[in-house]
Formats: structure tokens, C-alpha cells, sequence
């Protein structure tokens, strides 16, 4: 299935979720369309190389903080601070305007991606999604990984939740730039975006997609379904975006 296909799928599922008053989502002047932007981003990213800014990574520079000191030196993540290694160049470079822009409200993220410039943001999405590095995650909130497998894989109808895997891939290792891997992603970091969502200190996800899903969790999915995608083998390092 090419990226539209998968996108237009997607949102046709989307449409059984509940409907949820639209808010305003702008990331860039130059990015209308959020449904688009990962690819936008990606394409863009094509021109920057990540050699040049592996150093800031890590080490950062008297402006821009090391972001190796929180997310590993493998991009591995701990705790509430995400793994970033194998996430598509597009996915990452969205995020980070997100946070710029005040679309995603996390204290020290803003603080870092105000300081980045695009090109920053680019060649660092670059890094990150070439990188390929073990699981450092495991169950650690307590879900029932049985309930968490069958949401991932069969989602749950009564709830109008579809599969994660249907948008996620059937390895939960990302679809093409806007659908990100989930797989050994840090549990309590999955956990926080799906509360995150459901909210309204996370507003980005296209048409809105992701916030339908986190209001129809409870509290006992959101943990299920977060220990069991730890558990998943890691996502392997993501191709170099075209022009
Ligand atoms: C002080 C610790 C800290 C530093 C330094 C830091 N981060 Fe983060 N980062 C976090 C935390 C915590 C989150 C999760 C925030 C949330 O819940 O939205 C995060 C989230 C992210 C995300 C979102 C990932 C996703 O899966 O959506 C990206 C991308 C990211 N950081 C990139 C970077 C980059 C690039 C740098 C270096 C320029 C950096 N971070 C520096 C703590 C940090
Ligand atoms: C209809 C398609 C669709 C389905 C089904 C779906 N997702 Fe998503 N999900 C998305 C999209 C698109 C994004 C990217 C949001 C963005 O661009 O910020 C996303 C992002 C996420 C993220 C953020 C990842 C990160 O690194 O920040 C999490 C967590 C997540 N989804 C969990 C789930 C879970 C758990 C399920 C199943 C219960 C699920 N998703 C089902 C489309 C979907």
C-alpha cells in the first residue's frame, strides 16, 4: 500500500472513532497540511547531512543542550524520555516543530527545539532515524500484556478502537514517514503520550487520529497496550529520506 492509500485507509477508520471538536493545527507557514508534513519534512531532510550534526547530539553546544545526556547515547530512551533510534527523519523533524510551536507541551523539549534551527532539526531527525541500537525497554506499568497484544493486533471494536498494527505495521515498526514505530519504545513514554492526548497537552496527530483513539483507552489499556509494544523487537535503522 503506497502512503495515500495507507493515509485515506487510516483516516476511514478514523472516522468510526468519536468525533472530536477540530483544533487548530499549524505547524509551519510553509506546511499546511499536517496529513503531509512528515513527508514534507523527509524531503526536505534529504539535502541535510547527519554527520554534521552528530557532535551536537552528542554534546550539544552552549546554546542547545546534548540530547544524548537524556535520550541515551544509542537513542535509547529511559523511563519518560522516548527511544528516537530507527523513528523516520520526517516523524522526528515534525515533532520537534511540534514542541517549537507549542503543538506538544513538554517543558523541556520546547526548551531544547526553540533553540534548533530548521537545518538543526533536519540533519538531527537524520542521526536518529539512521540509528540502530538493542530494546532497552520492558513491561513496567503493570498492563495486562494479553489485553495489550490483542488492542495492538485486533484492536477492540466495542470501543470503536481499531488495531494499532492496521496504521503502526504489523511489527509496530512505522508505515513511510507519518505513521512512527511504537515497537520498544519505553513504556512510560507511550503511556504519557496516549494520557497525553486524551488531555490536550499533545494536539498534533493528522486529522486528529490519535486523540480519538487515547479518549476510547482507559487507564488499564493505555498501560496494557504500552508494556506489551515494549516488548517488540526494535525497529531496524529507517532508509535515508529521498529528494
Ligand atoms: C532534558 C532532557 C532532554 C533533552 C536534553 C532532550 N530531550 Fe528530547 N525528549 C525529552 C522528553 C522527556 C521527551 C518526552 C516529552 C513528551 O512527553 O512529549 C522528549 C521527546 C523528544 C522527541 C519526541 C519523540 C517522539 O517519539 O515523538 C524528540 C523527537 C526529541 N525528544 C528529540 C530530541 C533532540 C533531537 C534533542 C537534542 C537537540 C533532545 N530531544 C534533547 C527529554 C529531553
Ligand atoms: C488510524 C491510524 C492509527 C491507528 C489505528 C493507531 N495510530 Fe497511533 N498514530 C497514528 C499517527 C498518524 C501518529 C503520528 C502522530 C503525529 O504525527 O504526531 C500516531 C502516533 C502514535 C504514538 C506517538 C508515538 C511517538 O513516538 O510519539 C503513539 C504512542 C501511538 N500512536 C499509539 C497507538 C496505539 C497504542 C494504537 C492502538 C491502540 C494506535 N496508535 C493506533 C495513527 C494511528
Amino acid at each position: 500500500m503506497n502512503l495515500r492509500a495507507h493515509v485515506l485507509f487510516a483516516t476511514t477508520l478514523a472516522l468510526g472513532l468519536t468525533a472530536l471538536p477540530a483544533a487548530a493545527q499549524k505547524l509551519h507557514p510553509d506546511v499546511p497540511d499536517e496529513g503531509e508534513a512528515a513527508e514534507i519534512y523527509a524531503a526536505r531532510a534529504a539535502d541535510v547531512d547527519p554527520a554534521d550534526y552528530a557532535r551536537l547530539a552528542r554534546e550539544g553546544d552552549g546554546e542547545v543542550w546534548s540530547c544524548a545526556s537524556c535520550h541515551g547515547a544509542k537513542g535509547e530512551g529511559n523511563g519518560n524520555i522516548p527511544r528516537l533510534a530507527g523513528l523516520s527523519a520526517g516523524y522526528i523533524a515534525k515533532q520537534l516543530n511540534a514542541y517549537a510551536v507549542g503543538l506538544r507541551i513538554n517543558h523541556n523539549m520546547q526548551y531544547v527545539a526553540e533553540k534548533l534551527s530548521q537545518d538543526e532539526m533536519l540533519g538531527l531527525a537524520r542521526y536518529y532515524a539512521a540509528m540502530e541500537s538493542p530494546s532497552a525497554a520492558g513491561p513496567e506499568l503493570g498492563g495486562d500484556l494479553e489485553r495489550g497484544r490483542e488492542l495492538a493486533i485486533h484492536g477492540d471494536w466495542d470501543i470503536d478502537v481499531p488495531a494499532c498494527y492496521s496504521c503502526h505495521g504489523s511489527s509496530a515498526w512505522g508505515v513511510e514517514q507519518a505513521f512512527p514505530s511504537l515497537a520498544a519504545q519505553q513504556p512510560a513514554y507511550t503511556y504519557a503520550q496516549l494520557a497525553a492526548w486524551t488531555d490536550g497537552r499533545r494536539q498534533n496527530s493528522p486529522v486528529q487520529l490519535m486523540q480519538g483513539i487515547s479518549h476510547a483507552l482507559s487507564d488499564a489499556d493505555k498501560r496494557a497496550v504500552s508494556d506489551y509494544l515494549a516488548t517488540l523487537p526494535a525497529p531496524p535503522a529507517q532508509e535515508a529520506p529521498d529528494d
